[in-house]
């Protein structure tokens, strides 16, 4: 099964991509976590693509797209992947369909977490993560049992430095149009599910998982 988490920086893609990743046996593949890793490695795709996060932009598509493929086409995504953050250019979706397609492969589903805009700036500026384990938390509606410190490893939480809240409004503006553009693109192709992305984060994975198509239900 290959699927797609859509929805606007904060919808809650990375919150709910590893449950459902986790439950259904797929391999989570996040562009801005992969981003994030490389720029804290140092290397030249990372300090490239800092610049671009930092403003809130999109990383430059010739960029991401090589990325992007060529981590789908290693065989720890054969058994199936959920894809998180990608694709988020229409030129994007397109290279992806082309690249799946050359294999007989085909994206399943895209699911597209709703949040209204006015909830996104509070979720987003609340964040923190796990630096080791990558858990997400909240610090109001989500926070962890010491502060500070990760739940599940026991890690250091940090802060994203594109949660500042001029990023996060820069972020929105990068994504408004797009978003709606790619699901126009998987609309047409009858792809397309829209779920609900308010509510406590396990009302929400309870609708993704109503939302899957046929060939995800079941296998627990
Ligand atoms: P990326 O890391 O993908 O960021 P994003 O799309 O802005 O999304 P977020 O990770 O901020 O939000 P999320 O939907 O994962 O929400 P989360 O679950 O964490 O990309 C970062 C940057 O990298 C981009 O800006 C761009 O520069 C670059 N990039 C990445 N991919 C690219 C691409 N394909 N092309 C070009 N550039 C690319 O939840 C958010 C908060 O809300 C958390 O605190 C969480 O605890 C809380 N929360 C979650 N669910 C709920 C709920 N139901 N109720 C209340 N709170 C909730
Ligand atoms: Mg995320
Ligand atoms: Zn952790």
């Amino acid at each position: 099964m290959r699927l797609i988490l859509l929805g606007l920086p904060g919808a809650g893609k990375g919150t709910q991509a590893k449950v459902l990743a986790d439950r259904h046996g797929l391999l989570h593949i996040s562009t801005g976590d992969m981003f994030r890793q490389a720029a804290a490695e140092g290397t030249e795709l990372g300090l490239r693509a800092q610049g671009f996060m930092s403003r809130g932009e999109l990383v430059p598509d010739e960029v991401t797209i090589g990325m992007l493929l060529e981590r789908v086409a290693r065989p720890d995504a054969a058994a199936g992947i959920m894809l998180d953050g990608f694709p988020r250019t229409i030129p994007q979706a397109e290279a992806l369909d082309r690249a799946l397609a050359d294999r007989g492969e085909q994206i399943d589903g895209v699911l597209y977490i709703q949040v209204p805009e006015q909830l996104l700036m509070s979720r987003l500026t609340g964040r923190w993560s796990c630096s080791k384990c990558g858990a997400i938390y909240h610090e109001l509606t989500n926070s962890p049992a010491q502060t500070g410190v990760c739940d599940e490893c026991g890690g250091e939480l940090t802060q994203r430095e594109d949660d500042r809240p001029d990023t996060v409004q820069a972020r929105l503006n990068t994504n408004r149009e797009w978003t709606e553009a790619l699901a126009r693109y998987y609309g047409a192709q009858a792809k397309l599910r829209e779920i609900d992305g308010t509510g406590e984060p396990s009302e929400v994975t309870a609708r993704l998982e109503a939302a899957l198509p046929e060939a995800g239900k079941g296998v627990h």
